[in-house]
């Protein structure tokens, strides 16, 4: 791999201060040396800049709107640059509202290089918040929506094309806080949602063979990896918690199943708030489970097998 790490040190749409940290730990977790130990060419591009965080109220239904928009242009036009070299862009976020930019980039990458384009949402919300329908007005609970088209001009307008991402492209797994009129937009849209519920029904494992079904060699994979995803009893350095996760094991079947396909071609780690964390636990979690995006296991397998 030729990878190339891109720190968002933002917590421009969150709703608790803090994931703009999340960069600086995940390096002192030792991100760049677990990768280069992987084998893989490791560039990192240091953090991009933006707007600071003015701590603002909703203003029709959004909260640093504005904010949120100039964050995103950066992180679209950093991804771009990266897929364009041939490389693999990591997000060290920053909170999940940069997935508007790295998610755009990496779609209008795969209609110019005529690539499937399959996004693998692990987090314990949707994100498919709108203004109208927005408990919070904070933007990291909307990047899904606005990616497939629900959401202010200046965000869904960010891509090549409105919508920059079609439904159909989107498996989310882990999903176990919806809010009530989310819950309503993502059913009428028929985005496909592994909740916990499904995943405590019929395992992780066909859960992940469901999600991966039809990734072939010319399919592009991005893993949106929000730390919450995790069950907080082993992750608690996040801003939204929430009780019932994926346990370590279970996510490391995750992440290995994933590393199986040999397709992941870019990756976000959002939402890590080292504010919440104890001596930079999460920090140290997540980058243990990219080792294991990265082809990390415990003995020689088949690909696949
Ligand atoms: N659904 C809630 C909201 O819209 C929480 C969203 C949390 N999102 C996240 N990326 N952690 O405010
Ligand atoms: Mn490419
Ligand atoms: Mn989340
Ligand atoms: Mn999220």
């Amino acid at each position: 791999w030729r990878v190339s790490l891109i720190g968002v040190p933002t917590d421009i749409g969150a709703g608790h201060r803090g994931a703009s940290m999340g960069p600086e730990a995940l390096r002192v977790a030792g991100i760049g040396e677990a990768l280069r130990e992987r084998g893989a060419d490791v560039e990192d591009r240091g953090n991009l800049a933006g707007p600071y965080n003015p701590w603002l109220p909703p203003s029709d239904g959004y909260r640093h709107l504005d904010e949120v928009v100039a964050w995103n242009a950066a992180v679209r036009d950093a991804v771009a640059a990266e897929l364009d070299a041939g490389r693999l862009p990591i997000m060290l976020g920053g909170d999940h509202c940069l997935a508007i930019g790295s998610i755009g980039a990496v779609a209008a990458h795969c209609r110019k290089t005529d690539k499937k384009l399959r996004v693998l949402w692990l987090d314990a919300h949707a994100d498919f918040n709108t203004c109208a329908i927005t408990p919070s007005g904070n933007v990291h609970g909307m990047p899904v929506a606005c990616l497939c088209g629900y959401g202010p001009a200046p965000l869904v307008g960010m891509g090549d094309r409105t919508p920059m991402l079609d439904h159909e492209c989107v498996r989310q797994i882990g999903i176990r806080s919806v809010d009530e009129g989310e819950k309503r937009l993502v059913h009428d849209v028929g985005l496909e949602i592994y909740d916990m519920r499904y995943i405590d029904e019929v395992g992780m494992r066909k859960t992940m063979e469901e999600a991966l079904e039809g990734v072939d060699e010319n399919t592009h994979v991005h893993v949106s990896f929000d730390v919450d995803f995790l069950d907080p009893s082993i992750a608690p350095g996040v801003g939204t918690t929430v009780k019932g996760g994926p346990g370590y094991r279970e996510a490391q079947l995750v992440m290995e199943m994933i590393a199986d396909t040999g397709r992941m071609a870019s990756l976000d780690i959002v939402e890590l708030n080292p504010a919440f964390d104890k001596r930079n636990r999460t920090a140290k979690l997540a980058v243990d489970l990219v080792e294991s995006l990265f082809g990390k296991s415990t003995l020689m397998r088949q690909r696949g097998a």
